[in-house]
Parts: structure tokens; sequence; C-alpha cells
């Protein structure tokens, strides 16, 4: 097995990632691969933040509940890869590589693979970093995120040099185009936006929207600032399976507008099979 043949593979790898914690990495990969999931997608995710594991964890509630409540939602394949552990630099990586192949080796079968990664430029990240054909990047509504990205003059908004996590993605980026696979897809979005307009948020649209044309990722739709985005963790669900989980009760406009935020986000990844997208309209 090798780096191609892992890449070689129809499935799309879809990294969350962000050298920054509490983006909204881990809720933003469980609620695409649930998305995923429910459209009928064979989906599977893995876990790089074996600190926090908090997709392992939500996805652990999820199991239990579909067991105790009998609920037959949809589960993906799920894998969990810990930190490997030592002082030689090149041992840590040969083995965060052999353990990120070996786990999409195991998830060859799926359409698409979901990866959560860590805060913070762990062995295990970076590593998994060069495994994706998409990279979505989730950045807080506050120039104190932004700032993970790039400087930016206080006075005049100008950037003024592109910080290390982004100088590192378009590192990937470059590898992939030496090693001759599919250009790196690199998404930025938004998360926790607020419903009201200000002039933050303003700010934040120009900042991105210029350092997406100088540092090349793609601005895609965001997610709101919404309750229903955290309140069902201990269940493991998300707005998704409302319907299915209670039948009885409609969704609320605020619900609705969170999944179609979800959709619109997977929509935009452009990561869905398209034989599968024509089999579901078929179907309709
Ligand atoms: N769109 C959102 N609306 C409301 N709360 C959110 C949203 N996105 C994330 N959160 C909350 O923000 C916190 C950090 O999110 P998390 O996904 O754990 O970030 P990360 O994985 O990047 O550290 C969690 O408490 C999560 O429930
Ligand atoms: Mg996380």
């Amino acid at each position: 097995m090798g780096f191609s043949s892992v890449q070689s593979s129809r499935r799309k790898v879809v990294v969350i990632g962000n050298e920054k914690g509490g983006t909204g990495k881990s809720t933003t990969a469980l609620h695409l691969a649930v998305a995923a999931l429910h459209q009928g997608h064979q989906v599977g995710t893995l876990d790089l933040d074996s600190r926090q594991a908090t997709l392992s964890r939500y996805l652990t509630n999820r199991e239990r509940y579909r067991t105790s409540a009998g609920q037959p939602i949809p589960l993906p394949h799920s894998l969990r890869i810990d930190e490997p552990e030592g002082a030689d630099v090149a041992a840590l990586e040969t083995s965060a590589r052999r353990a990120i192949e070996a786990a999409l080796a195991k998830l060859a079968a799926c359409d698409i693979v979901f990866v959560d990664t860590p805060g913070s430029a762990t062995t295990l990240s970076r590593i998994g970093h060069e495994y994706a054909n998409v990279l979505v990047t989730p950045v807080n509504d506050s120039l104190l995120d932004i700032d993970v990205l790039a400087e930016i003059d206080p006075i005049n908004r100008k950037i003024i040099a592109p910080c290390h996590y982004c100088q590192m993605a378009w590192e990937y980026g470059n590898q992939r185009i030496i090693d001759g696979l599919p250009p790196l897809d690199w998404v930025v979005i938004r998360n926790r936006l607020p419903h009201i307009h200000s002039r933050n948020r303003e700010d934040i649209d120009q900042i991105l929207t210029k350092l997406a044309n100088r540092i090349g990722f793609r601005l895609a739709p965001g997610l709101g600032e919404r309750v229903i985005f955290r309140e069902l963790f201990l269940n493991g669900l998300t707005v998704h399976d409302l319907p299915l989980v209670d039948a009885d009760r409609s969704l609320s406009a605020t619900q609705q507008s969170a999944g179609s935020e979800i959709a619109a986000l997977l929509e935009a990844l452009n990561v869905v099979p398209q034989e599968n997208l024509a089999l579901a309209t078929s179907a309709n």
C-alpha cells in the first residue's frame, strides 16, 4: 500500500482542519457525516483528535441511542487513531502514516470519509492533512480566528502575511500537484454566524474574500450560531435525524434552516458521488 494507492480510490477524503480549538471542526464533521448518511451514501469517519475525541464520543452516544431507543438511525463506519508517542520525529511520522493508511484501507468501500483533527499541529493531524481531497476549515466569526490564517493590519485591514496554517495548506496543495494528484480543494467556512448584521461580519467578509484570492482557498456557505447544532450531543443526533426519531413532530423553521445550512455545505463540497445522486433523484 502507499500514498498513491490510498489516494487512487474514488472515495473522497474530507479533512476538517484548523490549528485552533473551538472553531467547530468536530461539530462540522459530525453534521456533514450524518447528512451524507441520510442521503444514502457509505460514510466513514476518522478521528485524529485522540485527546478530545469529540467526534468519537458523539458517535458512541449515537450508537448507544440507536440501541437503547431502538431507532434505526444510520451509523458511519467510524475509526479513531491514537497519537503516536516518542521523541524521534521521523519514526512518529512513519507510524502516523501507517496508521492513517491502514484506517483508510479499512474505509475503502466508503464514498466519503470525514476526518476530524485536533486544534493543534500534532503529527497525526499534519500527516492526516496530506490525504485530503478536500480540506474544510471552519473559522468562527471573529478577528481572533482569522488571525490563525493571516496577519491583518489593524489600521487598514490589509493582509500583512499568511500565517503558519495557511502556508501548511498551501504546501499540501503543491505536494499533490508534484505527486500528480488532483489539486487540493481548500474550503473555508464561517461558523457560528450571528443572525444579525454587524460591522464585524462585514469586516470579516471582506478580509476572507481578499484572503481567498491571495491564498487560494474558496469560501462556502457557513453555519449560523444555533442551539440545535449542540443540544443533541448526548444522544449523538443531529437535526437531520429528527424526522426519523420523532415522526409525529414537524421541524421548526429554525431547525429546517439548520438542516438546510448543513445540506448546502455538503453540496458545496462536491464530494457526493454523482451516480448516488442520480439514483436518489430517480427514486423521488
Ligand atoms: N454553529 C454552531 N452553533 C452553536 N454552537 C456551536 C456551533 N458550532 C460549534 N458550536 C459549539 O462550539 C464549541 C466548539 O465546537 P467544536 O465542534 O467542539 O470545535 P472544535 O472541534 O474545532 O474544537 C462546542 O461547544 C460546540 O457545541
Ligand atoms: Mg474537535
